[in-house]
Parts: C-alpha cells; structure tokens; sequence
C-alpha cells in the first residue's frame, strides 16, 4: 500500500523531516520559500495532510484546492490561520501545539516586560553608539517591576505562567481579565484577582496580552484603551498582532501617553508599522516568543505526531475542530 502523502509547507528540524519520512511521502521546502497561496494549493491537490507554522491560512480557497486533504497540523498553538469552519465543513482536521511552549513563552512575555521597563534595548542603542559620557541620575530611568501591579489580559495557560513569574518571583500584585474567570484554586496558585478590563487598564503597572486572536480580539487595546492607561505603564504583546491598533500604540508612545510598549507580534508581521520603527520607547522582536531549541523541537514533533497518529488511523493528540 503507497503512503499517505504530506507536504510540509515551511522548513523545520531536517531530523524530524526524516521521521515523517518513515509514515509517508513527503514534500517539503528545505530552502523556506514562502509560497504563494496558489503555489501551496497546487502542491495541496495531492496530499493527505500539511504541516503549517501559522503563515500560511488554510481557508475555504485553499481546501477547494486539496480534494484528498485531511489534516493541517499547525507548528503554533495558536491557530488563528485556520478558518476552523471551513475545515470542519471540509472534513478537514486542525491540530496545533499547545502545552509545550507554555514555560518558554511565558519566560519571553515576562523577559520582554523587564526589558521594557528598565529600558534594555534603548540604552543598548545609547552605548553602542558611543554616546554615553557620564552617569546621571535620570539616565535611562525606567519603571519597577518588583512590587508593581501586572495586568494579564488573557489568563489561559500562559498568562498563568507569567502571572506566577510575577507573583512568585517579583512579589507583584496581579490582575487579570478573562473571558471567563478561573476557579478559585487556579487564582490562588497564580495569586491574581479577577477585575474587568477597564480596571485593568487603569491600575495596572505593566499590561500583557495573551489572548488569542479572532474578530472578538480584534483592536483589544486601541486608542480609547491607550487613554485609560497610566502614563508611566508598559504594554506588552505577545499574543497576536491585531489585537493592539499599531497605529494607535505609536502616537501613544511618541506622545507619551503610555511609557514603552514591548513587542513581539504586529498587524500584518512581518511587515512592522513604520511609526513603530522610529518611537524609541519600544522593544521590538520578530515573533520569538516561543524560539528555544527545545520548545521549537517540540512544537515540530507534537505537529509530527499528530500526522502520524490521524493519518495512521488513531485520534490525534490535540485537535482543534474535533
Ligand atoms: C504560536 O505558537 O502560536 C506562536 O505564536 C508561534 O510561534
């Protein structure tokens, strides 16, 4: 019997390549081409099942293309690149990778957050320009973590993760606002206390997203939320990009409406709005949150793995439409 056939839409690890190529035909794309929509369909028309990494959208077009397909098994836990409706009324499967990035996001959010606040990347820019002369007393001044209010919109598993880094480790005070609150044992082990948005945003300290992105999230932190905020606040993203109005978050920051943002995910990424690049307040990164050797392996992996139990007849480990 011939083996199922996959393509694999974005390079990954070359060894994990090589398993998939023990369960089946593979394609894959070695030299990380971004196809084109059209140019991925036409390699979908003959395959059973695609490994994507979150650029690539799998819609209702696409799945016309790909008669014989089965499965996409996203490299992300987030699967906003699915139209999860149209796949379900395809008969087509998504799965993507929770779990396994959590501690490694959740570090990076909170990583991302220390460098904002003390203002790491913009005092980097300031020596390594050979500007730095003498000591002053406000030079690079930035705001406490320790002892300050985190406000975590979005409490899923990784906003827990940085809620009890904060917590725990910085004896923050946390909030968070959720769609829907934890139970009481989750709040107490994350320390944090449920408030709606509004409060949120006008305590908090240090603001970060981690919900996930779909029409509802849409512009979560826009202008109006901006004007809520304390002057001396950071915001952090590493949710999703359109989830904060980019232009909105540039006049604030050059405005000084809000202190710094930091940010790791941008509306239309990887294409970054122009006034972010040239407001110093800033700390930007391309999409990393979840970039450690390990944690990437393992997203590789958990994607492989699906593959290989759907497409060999068993329940896959962690379906999204199913
Ligand atoms: C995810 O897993 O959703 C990340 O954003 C991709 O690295």
């Amino acid at each position: 019997m011939s083996k199922p056939r996959i393509l694999v839409a974005r390079a990954i690890f070359p060894d994990i390549v090589d398993r998939l190529r023990a369960h089946f035909d593979v394609e894959d794309n070695p030299d990380d081409v971004i196809w084109t929509p059209a140019e991925l369909a036409a390699r979908l028309a003959d395959k059973d099942g695609v490994l994507t990494t979150g650029s690539q959208r799998v819609d209702a077009a696409l799945l016309a293309a790909a008669p014989r397909l089965k499965i996409c098994a996203n490299m992300a836990v987030g699967y906003n690149n699915f139209d999860v409706d149209a796949m379900t009324a395809a008969g087509v499967l998504g799965t993507n990778t929770p779990d396994v990035l959590t501690e490694t996001t959740a570090d990076f959010g909170f990583a991302l957050l220390m460098a904002t606040a003390r203002r790491m990347t913009e005092s980097e820019h300031y020596l390594r320009a050979g500007k730095w002369t003498k000591w002053s007393y406000d030079m690079f001044a930035g705001s406490d973590i320790h002892g300050s209010t985190l406000g975590i919109i979005g409490m899923g598993r990784i906003g827990q993760g940085i809620a009890k880094r904060g917590a725990h480790g910085f004896g923050m005070k946390v909030v968070y606002h959720n769609r829907s609150r934890l139970s009481a044992d989750l709040e107490a082990e994350c320390k944090a206390t449920y408030v709606g948005k509004e409060d949120l945003l006008r305590t908090a300290d240090h603001v970060v997203l981690v919900v996930p992105y779909s029409a509802a999230s849409h512009h979560t932190i826009g202008a109006a939320e901006l004007a809520l905020m304390k002057p001396t606040a950071t915001l952090i993203n590493i949710a999703r990009g359109g989830i904060v109005d980019d232009a909105a978050l540039a006049v604030a920051l050059r405005e000084g409406r809000i202190a710094a943002a930091g940010l790791d995910v941008f509306e239309g990424e990887p294409s970054v709005h122009p006034d972010l690049l040239t407001v110093p307040n800033v700390v930007l990164t391309p999409h990393i949150a979840s970039a450690t050797v390990p944690t990437r392996r393992a997203m590789a992996n958990l994607a492989a793995d699906n593959l290989i139990a759907f497409l060999g007849g068993r329940a896959p480990l962690t379906p999204v439409n199913q």
